[in-house]
């Protein structure tokens, strides 16, 4: 896996994901070696973020590693007019990797393609969100203890949210995952993501209304209607508060229920939530950080 880009979750085997999951439970038990001490690497950050840059930032530091880039291009040559094709060839001059978010689907892939500095996805538009899928699988993996025979429900923007797109492909390799799936019908999950659940011989269900898999979900993933995605604002006013969860709901629900959401979250989950043993979403926000020092060390052939 030594240099090898990270674009779509299913760019690496289950075999791959496996073995990314096992090193972060190394860091998470050792988050300080310094063994990025000779490393230099690009945060190159189009869109807004927090939890993204900021837990890679965080694990880059943790590891004695240096951090170049930026979160805003708008103080950098793009404001120029710079191409996206210029500014990867000139910043893998400076560093040994890349970690980039841009807002257009296929950019990622499109830097990967121009040189051998390795590439790390951290979202491209509505198409992928691959490292925020490596922190699912192991805060799922992590709760539930296993990532087989789960029935998991995503809830909310199924359309445009694209840590839903690489979860649901990433949860297709694996044994007997029940999808539910649950949105307005104006955010449906994409044919072209579906498809991975059909080809791998698993199923899925979609709903309108949460209250149907509460009794029997496994894991709650909840998501923000991602407003900056829609092309008309009334579209958005139309479904932007379609599911709020708050505490009532969870009556009656199973015990290993845990509630999952990628953060940012702007009404979906009340804060009388954040009290409930169930709600992990902050662990969730946690565990990012140790699988992208593992991720990190894993292509840069330190592990
Ligand atoms: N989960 C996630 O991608 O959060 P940020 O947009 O804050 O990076």
């Amino acid at each position: 896996m030594k240099n090898k880009s990270l674009i779509s979750i299913n760019d690496y085997s289950k075999e791959e994901l496996l073995k990314i999951l096992k090193t972060a439970e190394e860091f998470e038990a050792n988050p300080r070696q310094k063994i990025l001490s000779n490393h230099v690497i690009a945060s190159l950050f189009f869109e807004p973020s927090t939890r993204t840059r900021l837990s890679f930032e965080s694990a880059i530091n943790q590891l004695g590693g240096r951090v170049i880039g930026f979160s805003d291009s708008s103080s950098t040559s793009v404001k120029k007019g710079e191409s996206l094709r210029d500014t990867i060839e000139t910043v893998s001059l400076y560093s040994d990797l890349i970690v980039m978010r841009h807002p257009i689907e296929g950019s990622a892939r499109f830097a990967s393609e121009i040189n051998d500095t390795p590439i790390i996805n951290a979202g491209d538009g509505a198409n992928q969100h691959p490292t925020q899928c490596l922190l699912d699988l192991y805060s799922i993996q992590k709760t539930q203890g296993t990532l087989d025979n789960l029935d998991i429900a995503f809830v909310g923007d199924l359309k445009y949210g694209r840590t839903v797109h690489s979860l649901v492909i990433a949860m297709s390799m694996f044994k007997n995952t029940r999808f539910h799936l649950i949105s307005p019908v104006e955010l449906k999950l994409p044919r072209s993501v579906k498809d991975f659940i059909i080809e791998s011989g698993l199923s899925y269900t979609q709903y309108t209304d949460i209250s149907d898999v509460m009794e029997f979900v496994d894991i709650l993933y909840m998501t923000r209607i991602q407003a900056e995605r829609f092309a008309d604002p009334m579209e958005y006013e139309k479904v932007k508060n379609s599911y709020i969860l708050n505490n009532a709901m969870l009556n009656g629900s199973k015990d290993n229920l845990r509630i999952l959401h990628p953060l940012p979250r702007v009404n979906e989950i009340d804060e009388d939530v954040d009290s409930n043993k169930k709600a992990y979403y902050f662990q969730q926000a946690r565990n990012g950080v140790y699988v992208r020092q593992a991720l990190l060390a894993t292509i840069l052939g330190l592990r």
